[in-house]
């Protein structure tokens, strides 16, 4: 049978930068093709390729045989290929319903839009998905992140592309939200539709895909069948080096000390109740949860982002109020965001920039840093994250998703907080950049940080974390010692129905 869609010799450059170079890889009909390969080995600019989105400078695409040609984003939907993209660009002040049928809403006789049928359409495609907690007439901007990635996967979904492309779907997704979308993938692919599935978690790979293309520096390096390859293959095609011990337990020199940081009874109406949390020194503690279970907005409350309503919160001992994220910084506080665009990084500046404005106000000693120091800084943190770019002055935004969130990391890793809150810290990075992350975060906790880490990645949760505290439906849920960390014992409070306290008010 022929390849529904094929590339052959594609070439992309960027100022300084050879995002791909002579690829050439295919799609059959009806299976799901993983792309695979580390940060800025070229994926995502591909994928943007293929989807009318960036031009190619030279190859050629075949679509059923056919060479194309697609100009712009209409012209490859108009074809039949669907992409969801790795960043979600949902318009916020429409509805759910007006988001997925967005260009192209049911009418009615009179040529109204007609917004029953809409939003009936709309539930259907949410029903299917298990994701009745999203109102098909509710504000988008009111959803969370992983919620509006859902919404970008049905939006993708409901215009039937004969090749849907899903770059990263997963990064901001539970488990739970995870297996509805593989289920939805298995059944679209039943009925024909193939699909390019592009993730850092190769378990998900060996889950859902019947082939990988592997691609590294830009370049091509190979084509195989799942069923003949595993993991360390991949890693070893992706990375060029093996990978043991990923979560550093190797590297743990250090017991619980005191409590640095303590809430009691904190409360935010519709987000949190009655959370009693403590973290003490050289204690990494995982919280984990299912989506709207609060643990972003108990983080946000912990660095001033919001200010809790209910409760107090102690800084060594202290009752403290924290007003703003500048207070929490100069008390010694450090917050990763898990949403990059909106809180972490100035897309617009360079990474130089983005590193010495973080540093800066961290430690607040007044505005002047020289030329030279933030030239170092800058090559320091790209050196020791691997960062992928062409210069330190290439803007932020330019970056591939995978090295975004490295700078993102790099401008808060690089002192010793007293507390670091890291939210979802290795989303979109690959498994080398993954274990090395993990090995800072583990270094700073040796030295005496007092760490919180929200992640959504059960074995991340698992493999890093001294004690686990599970958060469902704003309220904690229980706390799980490490002997007895494991994914069913974790999941089981997580979605338990046992413990009946309802919706915080
Ligand atoms: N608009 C752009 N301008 C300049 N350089 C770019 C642009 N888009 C991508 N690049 C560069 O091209 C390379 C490939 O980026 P791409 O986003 O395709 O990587 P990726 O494989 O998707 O990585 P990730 O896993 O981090 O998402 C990177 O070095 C990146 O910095
Ligand atoms: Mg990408």
């Amino acid at each position: 049978m022929g390849h529904v869609l094929e590339t052959r010799g594609i070439t992309k450059n960027f100022t300084g930068t050879k995002a791909l170079d002579d690829v050439s890889i295919y799609v059959e009909p009806g299976e799901v093709h993983g792309i695979v390969g580390e940060n800025g080995a070229g994926k995502s600019t591909l994928m943007k390729i293929l989807s009318g989105i960036y031009r190619k400078d030279s190859g050629e695409i075949f679509l059923n045989g056919k060479q194309v040609e697609f100009n712009n984003p209409n012209e490859a939907i108009q074809s039949g290929i669907g992409i969801v993209h790795q960043e979600v660009s949902i318009v916020p002040n429409l509805s759910v319903a007006e988001n997925i049928f967005a260009n192209r809403q049911p009418v009615n006789a009179l040529g109204l839009i007609n917004r029953k049928q809409m939003n009936q359409d709309t539930m259907a495609l949410l029903e299917e998905f298990g994701a009745r907690d999203i109102d098909p007439g509710g504000q988008v901007r009111f959803l969370t992140i992983a919620q509006q990635q859902v919404l970008e996967i049905l939006k993708a979904m409901s215009c039937n592309p004969s090749v849907l492309i899903l770059d990263e779907p997963t990064s901001s997704l539970t488990d739970n939200e995870s297996e509805a979308l593989f289920a939805s993938i298995r059944r679209l692919k039943e009925k024909g539709t193939s699909f390019i599935y592009i993730s850092h978690h190769l378990d998900e790979i060996f889950k859902i895909c019947d082939s990988i293309s592997i691609l590294k520096d830009g370049r091509f390096v190979c084509r195989a069948d799942v069923k003949d390859i595993d993991q360390p293959f991949i890693v070893r095609n992706m990375v060029g080096r093996e990978i043991t011990d990923e979560y550093g337990s190797g590297q743990k020199q250090r017991t619980a000390g005191e409590v640095i940081f303590e809430a009691r009874q904190l409360g935010r109406v519709s987000e949190f109740a009655k959370v009693d949390f403590k973290l003490r020194k050289s204690e990494i503690v995982g919280v984990f949860g299912l989506v709207g279970a609060g643990r972003t907005e108990l983080a946000s409350s912990f660095v001033g982002l919001t200010q809790p309503e209910t409760g107090e919160l102690y800084f060594e001992g202290k009752p403290v109020k924290i007003r703003s994220m500048k207070q929490a910084i100069s008390m010694g506080m450090a917050y990763v965001s898990e949403d990059r665009k909106n809180s972490g990084l100035f897309l617009k500046k360079t990474i130089r920039d983005n590193i010495v404005a973080n540093k800066l106000k961290k430690i607040a000693k007044g505005p002047f840093i020289s030329k030279k120091t933030g030239d170092r800084m800058a090559e320091d943190a790209i050196d020791r994250y691997s960062v992928a770019c062409s210069s330190k002055e290439q803007l932020a935004g330019d970056l591939s998703g995978g090295n975004q969130q490295k700078i993102l990391v790099a401008e808060w890793l690089s002192d010793v907080p007293r507390v670091l809150i890291v939210d979802e810290p290795t989303k979109g990075i690959d498994v080398g950049s993954r274990s090395q992350i993990y090995g800072f975060i583990n270094d700073l906790a040796n030295q005496g940080t007092a760490v919180m880490m929200i992640s959504s990645d059960l074995m991340e949760i698992i493999g890093m974390s001294d004690r686990v505290v599970v958060m469902k439906d704003g309220f904690v849920a229980g706390e799980v010692a490490k002997e007895d960390m494991t994914e069913e014992h974790i999941l089981s409070i997580a979605t338990g129905v046992n413990q009946e306290r309802g919706i915080p008010s």
